[in-house]
């Protein structure tokens, strides 16, 4: 069996957790394998809305097991978090809720780095989530991290007092004033809580699954264009979010990756710093913001909204090497007259290009429009493909043939069941 791979195509937020979940049932396992609690992942049904962060998207599906991978930073107290709010519904997270021993741990001193990084940087800040993302990274990268297998060593405490103590040098170097008197009961209080759960060699755990024939989605996080490689550098994350890094999050060999599940938004959003070359400052932005809700899962911070990018989706789409795209929010443009596509970049000396240029942060680019009929419908209601509005259709032929890659899911709302599919075999 494969692992497909979801991950989302734009800057983060494009509704990954609504599809894990929608496609959970198909899929024994779903794993995280990158990233950490910067991620917000949204799922609603029977009129709720739950949040996730780390805890994979497939918990609420009976019989799904989750993993969160090697490849991911993970937080204990937002895990201890988590799982308590979790514990209305009665998943069976004590028996289908693994952990990699390989994960990386967060400490809190790790978050009160992350907020002296960006402090320092004033005007050029990343915008990110403080959540420690990057500091717990660079210790992974620096080998001095600690792990999730950590934990279970009899000088675990030692272990991270010492790095502590390396996290408290720079501190003091930034100048930084913090206390710590919350956070490091809650983070030992959430250590005891994690000795207890499965804490496994998830390479194993999924190469095993996959030899026996089970199905693994494989869950990203963040966006290509949040990539530490071939995103927006530096105004990125810390991981690396395309298919390649389900391989190194997850241990699994190249020629294991099944289907890439693309997923995008009918135009672009984007929290924190950054270039945006189709932003709109303008009463569309605030229509587009307004109508699609569009403020960070995460963090509460409104996000900058503008048209689809259309260089930039196929440049995540290449990496990736998607096998099919998903449409998500759809629905928001629905009252729209007309809509814009940026299908060009213009550059300061009137060249026009068609790909994203190394310069992308500091050149100053216009986006070359092309303009689209809106399909003035309310898409409630309508579940089959073929019959969608002929100008959603058109502009989903447009987006296609651009891309070269076929759309599989139209997305019409934020519930589970508002999800239209052109060909559900070729999903599974
Ligand atoms: P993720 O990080 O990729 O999982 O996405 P987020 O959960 O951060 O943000 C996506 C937001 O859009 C959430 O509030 C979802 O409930 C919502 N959403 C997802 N799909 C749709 C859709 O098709 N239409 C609308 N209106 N909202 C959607
Ligand atoms: P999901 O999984 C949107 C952004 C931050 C910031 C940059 C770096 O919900 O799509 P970090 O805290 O990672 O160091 O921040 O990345 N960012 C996200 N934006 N969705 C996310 O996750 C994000 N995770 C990080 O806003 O610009
Ligand atoms: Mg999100």
């Amino acid at each position: 069996m494969n692992v497909d791979v979801l991950l989302g195509l734009q800057w983060g937020d494009e509704g990954k957790g609504k599809i894990v979940d929608y496609l959970a049932p198909n899929y024994q396992v779903v794993a995280r394998f990158q990233g950490g609690p910067n991620a917000g992942h949204t799922l609603e049904f029977d009129n709720i809305k739950h949040v996730l962060h780390q805890i994979p998207s497939g918990v609420f599906r009976s019989g799904v097991h989750n993993v969160i991978g090697n490849g991911v930073v993970l937080d204990p107290i937002v895990l201890r978090e988590e799982l308590e709010a979790l514990k209305p519904y009665g998943l069976a997270l004590d028996t289908h809720l693994y952990v990699s021993k390989k994960a990386q741990l967060i400490l809190p001193t790790h978050r009160l780095l992350d907020a002296a990084y960006e402090q320092s940087k004033g005007k050029d800040k990343i915008g990110s989530t403080l959540r420690g993302i990057g500091p717990t990274y660079q210790d992974k990268i620096g080998r001095i991290g600690l792990r999730v297998g950590d934990i279970l060593n009899a000088d675990f405490e030692q272990q991270y007092d010492a790095l502590k103590a390396e996290h408290e040098k720079k501190l003091s170097y930034y100048q930084h004033a913090y206390d710590l008197s919350e956070a490091e009961p809650k983070f030992w209080q959430a250590i005891d809580m994690m000795r207890k759960m499965k804490l496994v060699d998830s390479e194993y755990f999924i190469n095993q699954h996959l030899e026996s024939g089970t199905a693994v989605l494989a869950e990203g996080a963040q966006g290509s264009l949040l990539d530490i490689d071939f995103g927006n550098y530096p105004f990125v994350t810390s991981s690396t979010t395309t298919a390649a890094g389900a391989c190194t999050g997850l241990g699994v060999a190249p020629r294991r990756i099944g289907e890439v599940f693309g997923i995008f938004k009918a135009y672009c959003t984007r929290v924190g710093s950054g270039p945006f070359v189709t932003e709109l400052n303008d009463e569309t932005g605030e229509f587009l913001r307004r109508e699609g809700h569009e403020f960070g899962a995460t963090t509460g911070r409104p996000r900058r909204c503008g048209w689809l990018d259309i260089p930039a989706l196929k440049y995540a789409a290449t990496i990736n090497g998607a096998t099919q795209l998903f449409m998500m929010k759809a629905d928001v443009l629905n009252q729209l007259d007309t809509l814009r596509v940026c299908t060009k970049y213009r550059l300061s000396d009137g060249s026009e290009i068609d790909y994203v240029p190394f310069e992308i942060c500091d050149a100053a680019i216009e986006p070359i429009y092309e303009t689209f009929e809106g399909w003035k419908t309310d898409l409630e209601g309508f579940d089959d493909f073929s019959q969608l509005p002929a100008a959603l259709l058109r502009y989903i032929d447009f987006i296609e043939e651009a891309v070269d890659v076929p759309i599989n899911i139209v997305s019409t709302g934020p519930n589970r069941n508002e999800t239209i599919i052109k060909s559900k075999e070729a999903l599974v």
